[in-house]
């Protein structure tokens, strides 16, 4: 039986194997999927472990994408524009750094809420890991322009460049109070504060009735970004229940070379979290 896991700290909560389980039961597959806890000075021993003992693949949760990122012997091109690998698999001596989390937030957006990205405006709060692995998917989609937020805001421009320099798109880096009187197509937050229960210092204004509010973390009731969104009559919100699926969907198809259905095993994560 081929061994996978989730590897994190903390790794508990993590609903990966659940996932995996489900896609694997879906398409009549026999895996083992496990959580590995590590300590955070400890990645590589845990993983040279895992390995050792017949692993085949890990996904990689907080806070150890960017200890992935340099673990991995080879790198996918995502990957090495987001500088943070969430999908590890070990074949032939070589370890694979991959990263699914911009994929499964634009297969989120654009096919399950039917939303299109291309030329819309973009608006990501936030400048963090989070931030960075999405970028390139989302810029890939072609909007009409992308503005990062953040409340440091060296960091939204360290961000931006490093994407314009790898020709990927522009962005426009701003802070927070720059946003007064301007809206945005879709506005995503990429923080860290829902899940603090916190909301990030955003103008009121920013959506329209037509905007499209995305939280990429998921949450039982709607988080303080979202309940802001709605406040304002933003079109459409969405939690990133959805995209935690698809970047799962696309590691499955990475390590089984089966694309699985994602729309079940969200709908019944939405019932097993209410
Ligand atoms: P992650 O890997 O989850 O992105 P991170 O690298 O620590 O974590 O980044 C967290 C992001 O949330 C940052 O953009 C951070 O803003 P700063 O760069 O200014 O620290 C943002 N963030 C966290 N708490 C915030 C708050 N209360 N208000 C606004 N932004 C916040």
């Amino acid at each position: 039986t081929e061994r996978y896991a989730v590897i994190g700290n903390p790794v508990d909560h993590s609903q990966s194997p659940f996932i995996h389980a489900e896609f694997a039961r879906a398409e009549n597959r026999s895996i083992r999927y496990e959580r590995l806890q590590a300590a955070t000075d400890r990645f590589s021993d845990v993983v040279s472990a895992f390995i050792k003992t017949g692993g085949n693949g890990l996904n990689v949760t907080l806070p150890f994408k960017g200890d992935a990122y340099r673990y991995a012997t080879e790198l996918s091109e995502r990957a090495r524009a987001a500088e943070a690998v969430n999908t590890l698999t070990f074949r032939d001596g070589k370890v694979y750094g991959d990263n699914t989390d911009g994929i499964g937030l634009v297969r989120d957006i654009v096919e399950n809420l039917d939303f299109p990205i291309a030329d819309k405006s973009v608006l990501i709060l936030g400048a963090g890991g989070a931030v960075r692995g999405v970028l390139g998917p989302i810029l890939e989609e072609k909007p009409a322009s992308v503005t990062i937020a953040n409340r440091t805001l060296i960091k939204a421009e360290a961000v931006a460049h490093h994407f314009e320099a790898l020709g990927m798109g522009r962005c426009r880096a701003v802070g927070y109070e720059q946003l007064t009187g301007e809206h945005f197509d879709i506005v995503i937050n990429g923080t860290s504060t829902s899940l603090q229960h916190e909301l990030p210092p955003i103008p009121h204004g920013i959506f329209t009735t037509r905007s499209l509010a995305y939280d990429m973390v998921y949450s039982s009731g709607l988080t303080m970004f979202l309940q802001r969104a709605q406040s304002e009559n933003a079109g459409m919100l969405a939690d990133g229940l959805g995209m935690l699926v698809e970047q799962a969907a696309e590691s499955f198809h990475i390590w089984h070379g089966v694309k699985p259905e994602t729309r079940k095993v969200t709908n019944m994560l939405r019932e097993l979290l209410a």
